[in-house]
């Protein structure tokens, strides 16, 4: 205690806390921006960065230059050049209930003067913004020419080369559509570019299977995925783009927030098509009720409204703060988010024996549901958390992700638990020793036969996305091991009417349908089966391409290490983990014994073929459905080659929408021309 009575930390203390706050931070920054896997919310984040500012506010003398809190902004991902916007990308003031809309309605119109005062209200997207620019192309349209991200709202990354991938982008804008706009070659589109709810949970699936944590939230996602270095992964992620500014020469569009969305849509932008004008608090609030009524039937997160003055002269008169404009605000939705109590933690084991401690919760109402479970990763993360048991926590909860615990909440309102938790040695299933290899957070039980393992196993192969056995739920799953039933998912196989007849709650009729299902799986295919067999880091994605590369599961066990990763995504990890899986005994004797129950374990080989084997292409303009990515694998794939620039060396020209120079070189040339319809018949060797 100081003589003010205020607390502070005693400079020792100081020191060591602000070491650790800042080697703890940079390590999430490196997870968030470099790896694209954090492990903690933005909350959590922003605690343990503002103690941080808090410390060295206290005690100047430890602020180093190189502190986290020193930063502006985050750290680009090496590779991406940092571009100055054309005018800052501001943020948006927020407002959480009516009477705050009220006071802002009242200062708009008192500011506004005479000027008309009505208000556009969109959707706010939970994502992140972007800035397209635009430039002239010699055909008299536009084409895209970068794509950068917010940033610290000056200054962003361009990240072109994954916004390119994101088909709701236009790669290229026809004069006839920029005429009928009002609009020059050269202008800039702003927006929100988001992860949709279904492309979140694909990628949190194929992280699971290969062993990486799951990503947060699809904003993070959508985050991460736009710094990757990989165009080709940021394609398959299916980002959206969401336009709502459109920009010329720094300016926003003149005729106003209503004109522009037109404008946008009419010039082919995803526009997002829930908006209203409105005129009144009234009107606000009924829109927003709506809109959080529907929240959950949208396929993408919003996380509010945006209120928008419309017109351009009455924007102009409100002005700006220093960090929002005045014309527009934000009214955020009361978060998923909720605090409740640990009551107790319990540890669950994976099928691969990986064990996952569980937070036991007090009851608590999150974003429509009633949470009282909710994962905490790993040992690492309890004591990151520093979590006592009795201990009040703030649960996240989003979309139909598994609620986690994000923070401690410390304040008076909420005492502190007392009991350490103490993670197991055995495991809490078979009580046999749990252990945890070198450089890896998590514990695993080392009983190759624990019983958990296996009932895991059987409801993963179970899987909708998995064989797909409709009915293999955790009741069934149960009572087949209780009865000593099957030993292995193999075993479902030669389950009996009979048997299933016996176990509770099994007519007739369900068990004959169970057994027509495990009957169907059989024909499930050979991706299916090597996900089923729960090969280490063998996600959905690269099943389906072992599966087309090597045709059978014995082809796939011949296979080496190089053999391997010469598919497209296996490298040395990924490889390493299959011949481990193969030279296993009892993985060998699992495969001979789904053989000898019929199960089908080959795929149609995607053959590499050659009809285009001695031809160059060259891509112009943007065809109807492949985007210039495909269209080039595709080509690729069949041995034909793709060139930048006509010449007479040029076998065809593809010309799409808007195909420029290079189509009048063709013609010039006299190279022939096709369009994706031509494309498309001369990979089916119709040429
Ligand atoms: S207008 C200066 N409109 O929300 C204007 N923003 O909290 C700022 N957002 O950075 C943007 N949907 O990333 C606007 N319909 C919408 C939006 C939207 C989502 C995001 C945007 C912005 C953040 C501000």
């Amino acid at each position: 205690m100081t003589a003010m009575g205020e607390t502070t930390t005693p400079p020792l203390a100081a020191a060591e806390r602000a070491a650790a706050l800042r080697e703890e931070l940079r390590r999430h920054e490196h997870l968030y921006y470099v790896k694209d896997a954090p492990e903690i919310s933005d909350a959590a984040y922003d605690t343990l960065m503002n103690e941080l500012k808090r410390l060295e506010a206290e005690h100047p003398e430890l602020l180093t230059a190189d502190s986290p809190t020193q930063r502006v902004g985050g750290k680009p991902a090496e590779g991406f050049k940092k571009v100055r916007h054309s005018r800052p990308m501001l943020s948006l003031d927020n407002a959480y209930s009516a009477d705050e809309l009220a006071d802002w309605d009242r200062r708009v119109r008192e500011l506004a003067g005479l000027l008309p005062v009505e208000y556009v209200a969109e959707l706010k997207m939970d994502g992140l913004s972007i800035a397209l620019r635009y430039e002239a192309t010699g055909n008299g349209g536009a084409r895209l020419q970068s794509g950068v991200t917010r940033g610290d709202g000056q200054t962003g990354e361009d990240v072109t080369s994954n916004i390119r991938t994101i088909r709701s982008v236009p790669l290229m804008i026809g004069a006839g559509a920029l005429k009928r706009a009002g609009l020059p070659q050269a202008f800039e589109v702003r927006g929100e570019a988001v992860m949709p709810e279904a492309a979140f949970e694909r990628l949190n699936e194929e992280r699971e299977q290969e062993g990486l944590p799951a990503a947060v939230n699809p904003r993070n996602a959508a985050a991460g995925t736009l710094r990757t270095l990989e165009p080709g992964i940021v394609a398959r992620r299916r980002l959206d783009f969401y336009a709502y500014f459109l920009l010329v020469e720094g300016e926003y569009w003149p005729q106003g927030q209503e004109a522009t969305l037109d404008a946008l849509s009419a010039l082919g932008f995803r526009v997002n098509g829930q908006r209203r004008v409105v005129r009144t608090v009234e009107e606000m609030t009924a829109f927003i009720d709506a809109a959080e009524a529907g929240r959950d039937a949208l396929g993408y997160e919003i996380d509010g409204v945006v209120l928008k003055v419309d017109s351009h002269l009455t924007q102009q008169r409100l002005g700006y703060t220093g960090r929002a404009p005045r014309w527009a605000i934000a009214y955020k939705f009361t978060a998923k988010s909720g605090v409740t109590q640990v009551n107790g933690i319990t540890v669950q084991v994976g099928r691969t024996g990986k064990l996952t401690p569980v937070a036991e919760l007090t009851p608590v109402f999150i974003g429509g549901t009633t949470v009282s479970r909710a994962t905490l990763h790993n040992a690492d993360f309890i004591e990151r958390l520093g979590l006592r048991l009795g201990d009040f926590v703030r649960v996240e909860r989003g979309g139909d992700v598994i609620p986690k615990v994000v923070e401690v909440v410390e304040d008076a309102g909420h005492a502190r638990g007392s009991e350490q938790f103490v993670f197991p040695v055995e495991c809490p299933e078979c009580h046999s020793a749990v252990v945890r290899a070198e450089g890896e957070v998590d514990f695993r039980c080392a009983n190759a036969a624990c019983p958990a393992k296996l009932r895991e196993s059987l409801l993963h192969f179970g899987r909708r996305d998995v064989m797909n056995i409709e009915g293999l739920g955790e009741a069934v799953v149960q009572q087949l091991l209780d009865r000593g039933l099957v030993a292995d998912v193999a075993g479902l196989y030669a389950l009996t009417e009979a048997q299933l007849t016996g176990l509770e709650r099994f007519a007739e009729k369900s068990a004959r349908a169970l057994l027509g299902e495990i009957e169907g799986s059989k024909r499930a295919g050979l991706a299916r089966v090597l996900m089923g067999l729960g090969i280490r880091f063998v996600g959905v994605r690269t099943a389906e391409l072992l599966a087309e590369e090597f045709g059978s599961i014995d082809a796939l066990k011949a296979a080496t290490a190089e053999e391997l990763e010469r598919v497209e995504e296996v490298g040395p990890r990924i490889s390493q983990a299959i011949l481990e899986y193969f030279a296993q005994p009892e993985n060998l004797a699992l495969i001979e014994s789904l053989r000898a129950a019929g199960v089908d374990m080959t795929a149609e080989r995607k053959v590499r073929t050659s009809q285009l084997a001695g031809l160059t292409f060259v891509l112009t303009g943007t065809l109807p459905t492949l985007t210039r990515e495909e269209a080039k694998r595709r080509i690729e794939d069949a041995g034909g080659k793709t060139a930048g620039s006509v010449s007479k060396k040029t076998s065809y020209v593809v010309a799409g929408e808007d195909a420029g120079s290079k189509l009048d070189k063709a013609l010039e040339l006299k190279v022939p021309v096709v369009d994706e319809a031509g494309l498309l018949a001369l990979l089916e060797g119709g040429a």
